[in-house]
């Protein structure tokens, strides 16, 4: 059946979703709320923030919407899926008593440790003084400081010795740099390796895991800076290997599900498994209840599937019946910032676009744009995410390269090595 669909969101994740979403039989016309410049090419955009649970409900109600698709953390973990259920309105996305996975990393260690799902040791704190007390005694270092709640990607500390980490606990529990995200406090055994992001479909029973990517989080080239929420992204990642895919879909995807649905609050939506892949095996570093971004601009132009169709059987609890497909090719996703994120920046500055996006595998999805006086500005920290497909890794890098020079604005700023390590990897697996 076609459907009107309402997409809750408006940065570049939600108008990589809309893209797909547009293009699917399924849809009749497309909503979202409240979308962006870029957005605005593919579906009605509506003015309604994305916590407004009552106006969104209103809106569904009143232009006769089937099923809506939630996109960012902080409206599943406040219930939004649960708001449009209540009306009787399809929701693909977790419930707020399933989204906590994301919303509470003291909840996704104890998690974990409950059903022997590999992650970092931990420990979990409420009072500061006893986490002081800790850190005194602890002789390893870096260990790693996490603000229990949602932070935007921000609330994690890497420490390197102890005045750094008596400082970060200050910060997060005593100064509440990240609000009442710290009110508990988790510290973490510090792990290295190649770290992978794998998206997953699920219904509350099944699972099923798209093509890998790979975030690039810090502001600068080489890694270095302070950490984002995301400067680029690749996929598929070389470092996630069949066997490794096999292991991770035993040890880890497999009994996350069960573990959610036995306590009860069975997960439905997209489960995004951030791993650490350590020399004593993949680790869980963190799970998000939702698509990334930009992982979602890297994954979701690969995927062959219909995006509608899967997340109807994700609600319908019928995921088992289909198969999801992907292209064998890559995507790497450039994005273009305003310069000074994710600290302090100018907006509104006028952008000019040229170039051939739109056709032969190149994308440009605007994460914060907006429309003023009729002309198109930036509107955020991250404002576009230059997206390019290719045969292979290197082929993607150099096409989303070339595609960066055709967006401009005065204070445009990039990484310059985004998919390096990626790259390297591939051809060192091909010799
Ligand atoms: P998270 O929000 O938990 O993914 O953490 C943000 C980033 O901090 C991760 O992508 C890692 O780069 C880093 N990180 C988090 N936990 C650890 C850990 N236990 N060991 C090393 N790095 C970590
Ligand atoms: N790119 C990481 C995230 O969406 O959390």
């Amino acid at each position: 059946m076609k459907m009107n669909i309402l997409i809750i969101g408006g940065g570049g994740r939600e108008h990589a979703i809309a893209a797909k979403v547009a293009e699917s039989p399924l849809t009749k016309k497309l909503y979202c709320a409240p979308g962006n410049a870029g957005i605005a090419e593919v579906a009605e955009c509506v003015d309604i923030p994305v916590m407004d649970f009552d106006a969104q409900v209103k809106f569904a109600k009143d232009h006769k919407i089937d099923f809506v698709i939630v996109g960012p953390d902080d409206p599943l973990a406040k219930g939004c899926v649960d708001a449009f259920e209540a009306a009787g309105i399809r929701t693909f996305g977790p419930r707020a008593n399933a989204a906590i996975i994301e919303a509470s990393k003291a909840f996704s260690k104890d998690l974990m440790k409950k059903y022997n799902i590999p992650t970092a040791s931990y420990e979990v704190f409420t009072s500061d003084k006893e986490a002081i007390e800790y850190l005194k005694k602890n002789e390893k270092f870096p260990i790693v400081l996490k603000a229990d709640g949602l932070a935007l990607g921000k609330g994690v500390l890497i420490c390197n010795n102890l005045s750094e980490a008596l400082d970060g606990v200050k910060e997060i529990m005593e100064d509440k740099k990240f609000g009442t995200a710290g009110n508990k406090l988790v510290i973490e055994e510090f792990m290295t390796g190649p770290e992978v992001s794998v998206l997953c479909f699920c219904d509350g029973k099944t699972i099923k895991p798209m093509t890998s990517a790979m975030d690039h989080k810090r502001a600068k080239d080489n890694d270095e800076g302070l950490n984002t929420g995301g400067m680029g992204n690749i996929s598929p990642s070389p470092f996630y290997t069949d066997d490794i895919a096999d292991y991770c879909m035993d040890h880890i995807y497999k009994p996350t599900m069960a573990a959610m649905a036995s306590e009860g609050r069975p997960f439905k939506g997209v489960l995004f498994v951030g791993l650490m892949l350590t020399k004593d095996g993949p680790k869980v570093l963190e799970y998000n209840a939702r698509f990334g971004d930009p992982e979602a601009q890297v994954v979701l132009p690969r995927m062959k599937s219909d995006i509608v169709e899967i997340m109807e059987h994700c609600v319908d609890g019928t995921l088992d019946e289909i198969e999801l497909k992907f292209a064998k090719n890559a995507a790497v996703c450039v994005v273009l910032a305003s310069d000074g994120y994710p600290v302090k920046y100018e907006k509104e500055v006028p952008v000019e676009i040229g170039g051939h996006f739109g056709k032969n595998g190149y994308y440009l999805f605007h994460a914060g744009s907006k429309i003023k006086d009729g002309k198109l500005v930036t509107n955020g920290g991250r404002v576009f995410d230059v997206v390019a497909t290719g045969k292979d890794l290197p082929e993607a890098q150099k096409r989303a390269y070339e595609a960066t020079k055709w967006v401009n604005f005065a204070n445009k700023y990039m990484r310059h090595d985004i998919g390096n390590k990626a790259v390297a990897a591939f051809k060192a697996s091909r010799h």
